[in-house]
């Protein structure tokens, strides 16, 4: 059956950007968050994005209107017990994640799919969870969601054909491409990806270039249109640093130790892009503690 209504847990950077492409896609969306001021961003960021593909004349003014009104925001979960799917994208994190969807598979119907945006974190830990392991899967969206066309959707060890088949006709109802992941730490883009961006710390750390030379060798020398330390404060240090620690512990192999200058960073609050400052500043404060390559 159709998607008709869609919760969406987490309304920062990719719970947004999720809610939104729900909202257009004509479906009822809830946003929840345990954060008022979050929602408040959300529904600000949501209209500002739906404004610029109206502006671009990607969307008519109508339609963007509709989508807005499909949109409801909440702090309530029990809000999400008609919803055909629920999307979380909450912290990185496996205990705070494995407590909402105890709650989730509580709230909701029976039928209902529960789906994580994790970059990281086992599905058939959190699928453990639950009463539905066969009903929980990762769709696990690119930042921002509304513009990246990939979706990758992860197989826990228990999740159904029929899970699958779902998630992917609502993938491409968002007009994102899919590919299919086995449950493994990083599934496959992170699991690339991630040990790149560590490598690019590690060279910062080591005194190897300046962060402008890791960057732009990066860009230009592979054709890439972000540089690694880029592209970590666009992401969000921490939720890099999360992701090392999951590749480290599940796969047990030394090479994915993170950086001690990215955690460093992360330790001192400097989380990238969202908090103004990371590896670069963006704007308001001054240029923050030296690096170690400089000390
Ligand atoms: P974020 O920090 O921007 O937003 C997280 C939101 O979740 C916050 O508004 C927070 O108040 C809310 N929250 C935390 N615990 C909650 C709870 N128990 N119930 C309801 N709301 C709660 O994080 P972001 O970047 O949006 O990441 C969310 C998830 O998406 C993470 O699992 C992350 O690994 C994943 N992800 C992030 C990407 C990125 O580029 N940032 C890309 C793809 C996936």
């Amino acid at each position: 059956m159709e998607t008709k209504v869609m919760g969406v847990v987490g309304s920062g950077q990719m719970g947004s950007g999720i809610a939104q492409l729900g909202a257009v896609a004509g479906i009822e969306v809830w946003l929840v968050d345990t954060d008022s001021s979050a929602l408040s961003r959300a529904t600000k960021s949501i209209s500002n994005s739906i404004q610029r593909f109206v502006s671009k004349a990607q969307l008519s003014q109508e339609a963007g209107k509709d989508a807005m009104n499909r949109l409801k925001c909440t702090q309530d979960l029990e809000e999400l017990r008609d919803a055909d799917v629920i999307v979380e994208a909450i912290v990185e994190s496996e205990d705070v994640k494995k407590k909402l969807f105890l709650e989730l598979d509580r709230i909701a119907k029976v039928s209902a799919i529960l789906a994580s945006n994790t970059s990281s974190i086992s599905i058939t830990r959190l699928a453990s969870a639950t009463s539905r392991p066969h009903q929980v899967i990762g769709m696990h969206f690119f930042n921002p969601p509304p513009i990246m066309k990939l979706v990758e959707i992860v197989r826990g060890a228990d999740t159904s054909n029929d899970t699958f088949t779902k998630v992917k006709a609502l993938a491409e109802r968002f007009g994102k491409s899919v590919v299919c992941s086995q449950d493994f730490p990083g599934f496959i883009v992170n699991r690339i990806l991630m040990p790149m961006i560590n490598e690019a710390f590690f060279a910062l750390y080591t005194g190897v270039a300046a962060k402008e030379d890791i960057d732009t060798g990066m860009k230009l020398g592979l054709n890439q249109k972000m540089g690694p330390l880029e592209l970590a404060d666009f992401i969000g240090l921490d939720v890099c640093l999360s992701i090392m620690k999951v590749l480290h512990s599940g796969l047990g192999d030394p090479k994915y130790s993170p950086c001690p200058l990215l955690v460093q960073y992360v330790d001192a609050g400097r989380l990238g892009r969202k908090r103004g400052i990371g590896v670069y500043s963006y704007g308001k404060e001054p240029e923050p503690v030296k690096s170690l390559a400089r000390l």
